[in-house]
């Protein structure tokens, strides 16, 4: 245990002399502030870091990460960080990414107890079993069923986002951000596009939109 706590600190040194050597001005140009375009909210879930996946450097990804990569409304954390992203930072695009072989979601899709608050958090996951359970108990392979519910479940985080007074703020007075639906597939390290984008409420549903 103590050998990584010491590997981390050497860690830092290293990337900081490996990042000087290549650019000299690479953390006083970071020291002035920060203009990301994009927001991301993914899994926290070591094997799904934002930038290293996306191949973007310090500075362009703005991070929100839980676990399974949830919207829930009555989170004062994700609401904040979104806030902040759409109307300080002005952000053009918002980003759900989640990922195949969730631990989140397979333990949502049993009925393991594990006996504190993540109890309650995967609940949010069932929810969205039980609004598809027709799809999901169509698929015989538990892989294949645990696939979908991954991909249904950012499809949800998606409206989720529409949802908020946030998003469809901003939509009426700055025509922002695009809200997108991504899965990375940890087995081969590629992100697919759901398609699933959603950059205005024409298509919501009524009692969700919002008179401004
Ligand atoms: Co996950």
């Amino acid at each position: 245990m103590e050998k990584l706590y010491d590997k981390l600190l050497q860690g830092n040194k290293d990337w900081v002399a490996k990042k000087l050597k290549e650019e000299p001005t690479f953390f006083s140009d970071l020291a002035k502030g920060q203009r990301p375009d994009v927001f991301w909210i993914g899994c926290s879930d070591s094997r799904v870091p934002a930038n290293e996946i996306t191949n973007t450097r310090s500075g362009e990804v703005f991070v929100h990460r839980n676990i399974a990569n949830m919207v829930v409304h009555t989170d004062t954390n994700m609401l904040s960080v979104l806030d902040f992203a759409v109307n300080i930072l002005e952000v053009n695009h918002v980003i759900v990414c989640g990922h195949y072989g969730c631990g989140g979601i397979q333990a949502a899709m049993s009925k393991k107890h594990y006996g504190g608050v993540i109890d309650n958090w995967l609940r949010n996951i069932k929810d969205v079993y039980r609004l598809h359970n027709k799809e999901l108990d169509g698929i015989k392979n538990s892989g294949t069923r645990d696939k979908r519910l991954t991909e249904l479940n950012i499809i949800e985080q998606v409206y989720n986002l529409c949802k908020t007074s946030i998003i469809q703020n901003a939509w009426e007075k700055h025509k922002r951000p695009h809200v997108h639906g991504w899965v990375y597939d940890v087995s081969n390290g590629l992100i697919n596009d759901l398609n699933v984008t959603v950059r205005d409420n024409s298509e919501m549903h009524n009692i969700y939109k919002l008179d401004f």
